[in-house]
């Protein structure tokens, strides 16, 4: 553990002070405590306290029907496209926090009173409150006044549907008559609109309730042919669908009329808010158990069969009626979810790891791939800080989380790296986002960002490298969805490289565009204007700012491609790439090192950014972890003095903060950056997404010890023991930590979809393990602490089964490799000849 629970301090500092100040005004004193523990023999986070810090989630669904839940039950769902398929509404920065779900009501129909076995929304002081998050599914239950009740919600495969399972149980030495009583709140599609367009949506709203199932059916009537429907397993239930009925005025849902009152009213909504709610009555003996089934889910109906019979304005319901009768079966549900836990197993099999370190352990076994594949499912639509409205897929983030998640489903791997390379512009520039739905380039906010086109190589690269399917090059791929336009994707690459040797600043270095890797260096913004956006308002020439990073990118990339190029027999042409990457090095040599650490930019005025002449900004994570991680400046010592300089200067002992010293006040020539408030976001916070480039740093000048160290500073796991500073699941990657100019230093926000996941555990597996994909192979290259005895894993890598065991025996990385009892050669395991399935790499460190 490096971070003590309790933190020793050497003196009462000001900074101290506020920190202080801080933890005391929001987080009410508390002293530093866990909201739980890991269950890893279950892939499980189980949460013991319902009131986290802030609502601590989990995703269902991953395939094309999604929700987000929360510890407490909250959250919503979606089908594809969380604004324009929203199912469920969800109140985002409501106070209290965390409003809107899938709520569940237990009422003692003897003595009147009612609680939440989730704790929210009526939030009573319950017994064994606990939540289990687990893979794709959460189960949430307690304990009250004798009767215990808990529901287990989870999306099976292949289904646009999610299915609550509440098992309740009578603990009371006497029978228990009880009601109980589920309920959502239908959001009217178009989430951005449900939350905006009052005066329409307010009068659209209609509901069919048939044999106890409630339809939401919403503008069906005219230009939609899908459906939701909430149904529940008992005949007889009673129901409400209007809002107003359910809740009665003025109240809340903690505390609806007709829960306290024991009697739904069979209500049928005609405009205003459907919700659906159902009522089961239950009469317990003493120890009895009952299950109730509620299913909640999406339905779309062929355009010409939408009404039955023909004509009305009834739902056609004969397709989706068995769907809703089977799973409503508490067998068929157990078997879905067995198929789902199933599922998880053979995705996380692919790679475990046993080393000595249990938090490196758990994120590379479960949670740190789990968020691998949120990050593929979710791209930034859908979480507790992302509303789901908001941007679409980005081209930059998407190349990315391939990293992570390559390896788990590379048949939908490279479906993504198709549709992204569909919407590259023939100028080998990339639209900057585009939209799930339509596949289509964004053009709200158009191209510009001049890194984007080299994280197509860098994707495309991490998916050769883990498949082998050279077949992907050849595919052919249309610019910018234009029919006429297709070219095989290797060309895409070869246009994505060229597209920075055009675009070179008065250094020789690449023009920067709107903003590199970085969103909030605007150095081609001078933005005076409240509300202008960073990126797309351009009011440079951007002739002159040029970008040290994409410089670095670019090395990495022009190497990729180069490797790419000769396994694919184009020697020459791989020769010219390293020619082009040499060239960019000397450049960085020359106008991109500042002495003791790299530079980060030249800004519209050609003055250095990320420089010891700078009054603020003199140093940024960036280029120094990029250029490392590209081999740059090994070889002569500078990489070595970057990453003393990291270590001096940025890192601090909750992660390594993005640059410092912050940016005190707003700068005209900056942008964004410098909007931040120090220690926050890109403004000097610990920004989670490029530790990682310093950690591969590190392993790169053969550091294991710090590589592993900086790791375990931002492992949410090691984390655990302070949430209440830190604030976020303990089980996730936060985007940020703030740095320590913010007053919370060490508080984490917007968990769970950020470049982090995929970069962090590329980093753990592939660098400080060493277990590397190659073209040629896989590679074994352990950069590990010098503390550790060794470690073993087992690796699932095309189609073979590679288990691997390392012994530390000096305390250097030289590594000499025995493959099924035969000493090899170098570091990559060739392929098994003669078709075996699964072979034993051993591997001795010294
Ligand atoms: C955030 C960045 C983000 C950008 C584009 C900014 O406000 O600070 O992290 O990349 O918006 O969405
Ligand atoms: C978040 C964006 O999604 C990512 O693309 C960007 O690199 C970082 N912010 C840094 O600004």
């Amino acid at each position: 553990m490096l971070i003590a629970a309790k933190r020793p301090r050497k003196s009462f500092d000001w900074h101290f002070g506020l920190e202080l100040y801080w933890r005391h005004t929001f987080f009410n004193g508390a002293s530093d405590m866990k909201y739980g523990h890991f269950d890893d023999q279950n892939r499980e986070y189980v949460i013991t306290q319902p009131d986290t810090p802030l609502p601590w989630i989990n995703y269902l669904g991953c395939q094309a029907y999604f929700g987000i839940i929360s510890n407490t039950a909250g959250g919503y769902s979606f089908y594809r496209d969380a604004r324009l398929r929203r199912l469920t509404r969800y109140r985002y920065n409501n106070a209290p926090f965390d409003f809107g779900g899938r709520y569940v009501y237990l009422r003692d129909d003897q003595s009147g009173e009612f609680w939440s076995p989730s704790w929210q929304p009526t939030r009573h002081d319950l017994k064994d409150y606990t939540c289990r998050h687990g893979m794709g599914y959460t189960t949430i239950g307690s304990e009250y006044s004798g009767i215990q009740a808990q529901t287990r919600y989870f999306v099976p495969l292949d289904e646009n549907l999610e299915i609550w399972q509440l098992t309740v149980t009578n603990r009371r030495p006497a029978r228990a008559q009880l009601s109980s009583f589920a309920c959502i709140e239908f959001c009217l599609w178009d989430a951005q609109d449900d939350a905006t367009n009052f005066q329409r949506n307010f009068n659209t709203g209609q509901v069919e309730v048939e044999g106890g199932v409630i339809y939401h059916k919403t503008e069906y009537r005219e230009r939609r042919n899908h459906f939701a429907y909430f149904a529940c397993s008992e005949p007889g239930a009673t129901f409400d669908t209007q809002r107003e009925a359910f809740l009665g005025r003025y109240r809340g849902w903690d505390k609806p009329a007709t829960v306290e009152a024991g009697q739904l009213t069979n209500s049928i909504a005609h405009g205003w808010s459907p919700i659906g709610a159902h009522q089961v009555k239950l009469d317990l003996a003493p120890g009895e158990s009952r299950q109730i089934v509620f299913v909640l889910g999406y339905h779309e109906n062929p355009i010409d069969r939408k009404f039955d019979p023909p004509g009305s304005q009834t739902i056609n319901k004969t397709l989706v009626k068995p769907v809703i009768a089977r799973y409503l079966n508490a067998s068929e549900a157990d078997a879905a979810f067995e198929r789902l836990r199933q599922y998880w197993d053979g995705l996380l099999n692919i790679f475990q790891v046993n080393t000595p370190d249990i938090h490196t352990n758990r994120m590379v076994n479960i949670w740190n791939a789990y968020q691998c594949m949120a990050t593929f499912n979710m791209s930034r639509s859908a979480s507790f800080y992302e509303s789901g409205i908001g941007r679409g897929l980005g081209f930059r983030d998407s190349n990315q989380d391939l990293l992570g998640f390559v390896h788990m489903a590379p048949a939908r791997a490279r479906e993504r790296i198709i549709d992204l390379a569909a919407t590259q512009l023939p100028t080998g520039g990339a639209y900057h986002q585009y939209q799930p739905l339509t596949k289509r380039g964004n053009n709200d906010i158009g191209g510009g960002f001049n890194d984007d086109p080299h994280w197509l190589i860098l994707g495309v690269s991490a998916y050769l490298k883990e498949t082998g399917d050279w077949s992907i090059l050849d595919e052919k791929v249309p610019y910018d969805n234009e029919p006429g336009s297709e070219k095989p994707l290797y060309e895409h690459l070869q246009r994505s490289f060229r597209y920075t040797l055009a675009r070179l600043g008065p250094h020789g270095l690449p023009l920067i565009g709107r903003a590199d890797w970085n969103d909030c260096l605007n150095l081609n913004c001078f933005s005076d204007t409240p509300g202008q956006s960073f990126q797309t308002t351009t009011n440079k020439d951007g002739k002159v700012a040029e970008s040290v990073f994409i410089a670095g990118l670019f090395v990495h990339a022009g190497q990729e491609l180069a490797a790419i190029a000769r396994h694919r027999g184009l020697a020459s042409e791989a020769s010219s790439y390293l020619a082009e990457a040499a060239k960019m090095e000397s450049v960085i040599h020359e106008h991109g090192w500042d002495g003791e650490w790299f530079l980060r930019a030249y800004d519209d005025f050609g003055a250095k950014i990320g420089s010891r002449e700078c009054e603020e900004g003199k140093i940024f994570i960036e280029t120094n972890g990029y250029c490392v991680l590209a081999g740059i400046g090994i070889e002569d010592g500078k990489a070595a003095k970057a990453m003393t300089a990291v270590g001096e200067h940025l890192a601090t002992k909750h992660g390594i903060v993005l640059q410092q010293p912050a940016y005190s006040k707003y700068y005209l020539n900056l942008g964004e950056i410098s909007s931040y408030p120090p220690g926050y976001k890109e403004n000097a916070g610990i920004f989670c997404h490029n530790n990682p480039w310093v950690i591969i740093g590190e392993t790169r000048l053969g550091h294991g010890d710090l590589a592993h160290d900086y790791y375990s500073r931002i492992n949410p796991s090691a984390r655990e023991e302070i949430s209440d500073l830190h604030r976020c699941e303990p089980y996730v990657y936060a985007q940020m930590i703030a740095g320590k100019d913010a007053p919370s230093f060490g508080e984490a926000k917007n968990s769970w979809l950020t470049g982090t996941a995929a970069w962090n555990y590329y980093a753990i597996v592939q660098w400080i393990l060493g277990v590397r994909t190659s073209l040629d192979g896989l590679q074994i290259a352990p950069v590990i602490p010098k503390s550790w005895p060794g470690f073993t894993a087992t690796r699932t890598f095309r189609g073979v089964v590679y288990k691997i065991s390392i012994e530390r025996k000096g305390e250097g990385n030289r590594i000499a490799l025995t493959v099924d009892g035969k000493p090899i050669e170098g570091d990559i395991v060739p392929p098994p000849a003669d078709g075996r399935k699964e072979v034993s790499v051993k591997g001795v460190l010294s």
